[in-house]
């Protein structure tokens, strides 16, 4: 045998022995791992049936047998699911480090947006840069105090419009009028301008984002088989590509307007301004960078935060206790009728947030939270999430939960009077807006406009159900998607509260 001969020999033996080494320590590791417990699986598709209309519903029964942590297989995707307040602690606190990244469903994957999408890229510099530009500059409380009196504006166009309603004896419905006004508190809070009413684009930016957020919650078998990806078998990546291309053009305009407009001196001190000013010394931030946060601020901001009002007003009005001593509170604090609520106020209104935290514990309108992803192995319960994992919180569950929740599915703000929970993830039974490195950046937005918008509504109205409809028989079912909605839309009829000189 030649010398070339017995190299190639020695390395083919090397090659093969490494490489059944490698398998045999893959299977002796795996071996060491278990695996949370779960239901049994059916082959291809695993226990995707099982998730049935209400995941959060059926997650939560099958936790009950298999415990706070447990496996399923959605197709070709392990998923872990946990659903008690320690096991959600393990997971967005303690391991915080391994299962920050996300799984990313194709309805993100459009027009490589999941590369700029701050709610789904990986954890990056660029991800680090843009929640610190979050935390301290754009969702900051002093640049939202500086902000405050665009979105005093758009609430008192709220009242307005719901004043001339009660003047013709026209129910509203509050699920629709929530998300035009938050879509128009965020833009004018962004771009200074409103986005509906004032363009003749205005409906269509209104269906743009329910489609999209649509479109993100909507099962696709897509996402749980590789290799339909290609095949799009539902058009969900061609129907989604249509929708974030149109958002992304009309940001595109107005950053362009803007730009001109800085140019002839014209100064706006909003976000938009802010983004700008810090694009100039910051590579992370360019045009484009800021097209896409736009996107991902109004797609994740308005959903969540329009439901939750119509959750509220939902409760208030099948719990008239709750609405008067909320009304008292308001009389007293900024007395009755079209007076503005304040931002500034807001500190003086403890049962209003009592009533906010219970609305998002009762009906937490991110039921999953957004889908995490283990980087590796990691080991919690005695179990180990494998690498590469989905894993999802299931915090409907946890806010639910008997063991850590008085009459949890009464609604009852007065649990909260005195209580130092909050929703900032620290606690965990509580933890809405979720926790750790991931936690929503926009929580003291959506705090100041749901207490602005909520606060309104109940001090300058009363309210009273269409055709003799009775409280107990209200409907409060609810429908999954990415955010959880009423199912029903609640119509009701707004009237003028009467004021006492
Ligand atoms: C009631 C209103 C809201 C709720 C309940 C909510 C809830 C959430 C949840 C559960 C997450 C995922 C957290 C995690 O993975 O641990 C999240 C992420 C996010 N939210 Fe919110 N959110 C709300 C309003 C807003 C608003 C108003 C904005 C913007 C102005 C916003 C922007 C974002 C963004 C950009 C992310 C992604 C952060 C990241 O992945 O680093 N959200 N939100």
């Amino acid at each position: 045998m030649d010398i070339a001969s017995c190299a190639l020999l020695i390395v083919l033996t090397c090659a093969i022995v490494h490489a059944l080494l490698g398998s045999f320590l893959a299977m002796a590791t795996k071996a060491n791992h278990k695996l949370p417990p779960g239901p049994s699986r059916v082959p291809i598709i695993g226990n995707l049936l099982e998730l049935g209309e209400k995941p959060h519903k059926s997650l939560a029964k099958l936790a009950k047998i298999h415990g706070p942590i447990m496996s399923l297989k959605l197709g070709q995707i392990t998923t872990v699911v946990v659903s008690s307040a320690q096991m959600a602690k393990e997971v967005l606190l303690t391991n915080d480090q391994f299962l920050s990244n996300r799984t990313i469903p194709q309805s993100v994957s459009v027009l490589n947006h999941e590369q700029y999408s701050l709610a789904f890229m990986p954890i990056s510099p660029l991800w680090r840069e843009l929640r610190k530009i979050c935390n301290t500059q754009l969702f900051a409380h002093k640049s939202l105090d500086a902000s405050q009196d665009v979105r005093r504006k758009i609430v008192q166009q709220l009242v307005s419009d719901i004043h001339q309603s009660s003047q013709i004896g026209e129910a509203v419905d509050i699920g629709t009028a929530a998300f035009k006004t938050t879509i128009n508190l965020l833009s004018n809070t962004i771009f200074s301008m409103d986005l509906i009413h004032s363009t003749g684009k205005a409906e269509e930016f209104k269906d743009l984002v329910t489609n999209i957020t649509k479109l993100v919650g909507t099962p696709n078998l897509a996402d749980f088989f590789q290799v339909l990806k290609l095949v799009d078998p539902q058009g969900v990546k061609r129907r989604q590509s249509k929708n974030v291309k149109k958002v992304l053009d009309m940001f595109d305009d107005l950053v362009s307007q803007r730009l001109k407009q800085r140019e002839e001196g014209k100064v706006h001190n909003d976000m938009l301004d802010a983004m700008l000013n810090i694009s100039k010394d910051n590579k992370y931030m360019d045009k484009n960078m800021i097209e896409h946060l736009s996107h991902d601020i109004f797609v994740a901001g308005t959903d969540t935060t329009a439901s939750t009002l119509e959750w509220a007003m939902t409760e208030l009005v099948r719990n008239p206790d709750v609405m008067s001593k909320a009304k008292q509170e308001l009389e007293q604090m900024i007395s009755k009728g079209n007076n503005p609520i304040e931002e500034a106020d807001i500190g003086k209104l403890p049962y209003l947030q009592a009533i906010i935290k219970e609305t998002l514990r009762l009906h937490p309108p991110v039921p999953f939270l957004l889908p995490r992803k283990a980087d590796k192995d990691v080991d919690i319960g005695g179990y180990t999430i494998p690498k590469d994992a989905q894993v999802l919180v299931n915090t409907w569950t946890i806010c639910r939960d008997p063991t850590l929740w008085e009459n949890p599915s009464v609604f009852s703000p007065d649990r909260f009077l005195g209580s130092d929970i909050d929703v900032k993830g620290r606690n965990f039974e509580l933890a809405p807006f979720g926790a750790g490195r991931r936690i929503c950046p926009g929580m003291l937005l959506a705090n100041r406009m749901l207490l602005l918008m909520l606060g309104s509504l109940i001090n300058s109205f009363d309210w009273k159900l269409e055709h003799g409809i009775e409280a107990q028989d209200m409907d409060i079912d609810d429908k999954f998607g990415i955010t959880l909605q009423k199912a029903q839309p609640l119509r009701i009829l707004p009237v003028p509260v009467k004021i006492n000189n």
